[in-house]
């Protein structure tokens, strides 16, 4: 009997991905799978059950889980949904085991084989199934359309019969995967873009994109290529030196982030302040509690002339291509485990144990096991 691969609706608030996507299921299919997808799974995403062809439909979540040896989903499962998953079966997605320790506990309790998509070591060999990489380029580009839409002035320079409009400048913050994307989204929108990141590699990859580098004289590399925390004292170097640069951008964009700590807040409230009216911050960092002190995740609001969106959940919002980069990352490290249509993983490969949460009734992850169990 060929391993089942199921598919279900996502239910959390305002998720419009959906994991799976036609050539995904092609590929599952000829790996000996048998692809199920939960009726209606792609509707947010503007993806039909007529699109899914090749899998079976099923109409009921229940069912499909009953079915289910491998389920695939975006967001971690509700309570509601682990308790529908089978008892051993395996659920690979971003289980975010920080956010939801008690997920995993649950996960665990049901001898569940869980894999974190965004655990999975970031080494060359794991670049196609990286969807903190695949997702971060979705939400960069997204960021920049956002500072077009919500600024009072046009990106490019224009020459018309009433004159010549000068172009925007944008300066972006933190350039990582979003905010190379970010970068080069404004820059086709015809803006001239100005780029920060504390790691020196960036400054090379930002004058490729023709942007210019803003140099700072501090620089913050940490491990696996990841930035380091900032001491205070160059904390405070960084903010009143990139003040004088933001205040004459008409969008900034900030998305920097540090591995395993809230976002740091690098535009205090008097940056703000000395910026233009009618200028836009995108904060990117949101989900981690923002780049900007006066960030509040989820809303839009306007400081003294000054918009500050911070949206949640950005790849969310461009959810035909974030669902396909997603299912395909999915692909890419799901296939591997499939020899001859029997799912058959090699525990001890660097990927799929660093991805590995719970396997066998017991917490894989040291750093997880300790979170979700004590010391
Ligand atoms: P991220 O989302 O963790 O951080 C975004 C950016 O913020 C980073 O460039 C970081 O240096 C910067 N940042 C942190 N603190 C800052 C501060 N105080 N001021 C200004 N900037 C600050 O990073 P992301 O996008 O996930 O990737 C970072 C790097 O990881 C990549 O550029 C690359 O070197 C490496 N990477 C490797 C991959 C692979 O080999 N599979 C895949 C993706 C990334």
């Amino acid at each position: 009997m060929s391993i089942k691969v199921a598919v279900p609706k996502e239910t959390a608030e305002g998720e419009r991905r959906v994991a799976i996507e036609s050539s995904v299921i092609a590929k599952l299919t000829k790996l000996g799978a048998e692809v199920l997808v939960e009726a209606g799974a792609g509707d947010a995403a503007h993806i039909p059950d007529t699109a899914f062809s090749g899998a079976t439909i099923v109409s009921a979540a229940h069912d499909l889980y009953q079915q289910a040896d491998i389920v695939l989903k975006v967001q971690p499962p509700s309570e509601a949904e682990i308790a529908q998953l089978r008892e051993g079966s395996v659920l690979i997605g971003t289980l975010q085991p920080y956010k939801y320790p008690e997920r995993i506990a649950a996960l665990n309790a049901k001898n569940i084989t869980s894999f974190a998509m965004e655990l999975i070591p970031r080494i060359s060999r794991a670049q196609a199934m990286d969807v903190l990489s695949s997702q971060a380029a979705v939400a960069g580009y997204k960021a920049a359309i956002m500072g077009a839409d919500l600024a009072p002035r046009f990106f490019p320079m224009l020459t018309t019969a009433a004159g010549t409009i000068r172009p925007s400048k944008v300066i972006i913050i933190g350039v990582g995967v979003a905010g190379l994307q970010a970068i080069a989204t404004a820059r086709r929108l015809g803006a001239v873009v100005e780029a920060y990141d504390v790691r020196s590699a960036t400054k090379e990859q930002v004058q490729s994109l023709g942007a210019k580098f803003i140099e700072l004289g501090i620089t913050a590399e940490g491990e696996g290529g990841y930035a380091r925390e900032l001491t205070a004292e160059e904390k405070q170097k960084q903010q009143e030196e990139l003040a004088k640069h933001i205040a004459t951008a008409d969008v900034l964009i900030t998305t920097a982030a540090v591995p395993g700590r809230p976002s740091p807040k690098i535009i205090p409230e008097a940056t703000v302040e000395g910026m233009k009216s009618g200028a836009v911050i995108i904060d990117l960092a949101a989900e981690g509690g923002g780049n900007c002190t006066l960030t509040q995740p989820g809303k839009t609001i306007v400081h003294k002339g000054v918009t500050i969106h911070a949206p949640l959940n950005v790849p969310s919002q461009v959810p035909v291509h974030a669902s396909e980069m997603y299912a395909k990352n999915l692909l890419n490290f799901l296939s591997p485990m499939l020899k001859d249509g029997a799912y058959a993983p090699d525990f001890n490969d660097e990927v799929i144990a660093g991805a590995l949460l719970t396997h066998e009734g017991k917490i894989m992850n040291e750093a997880i096991r300790q979170l979700v169990e004590g010391a």
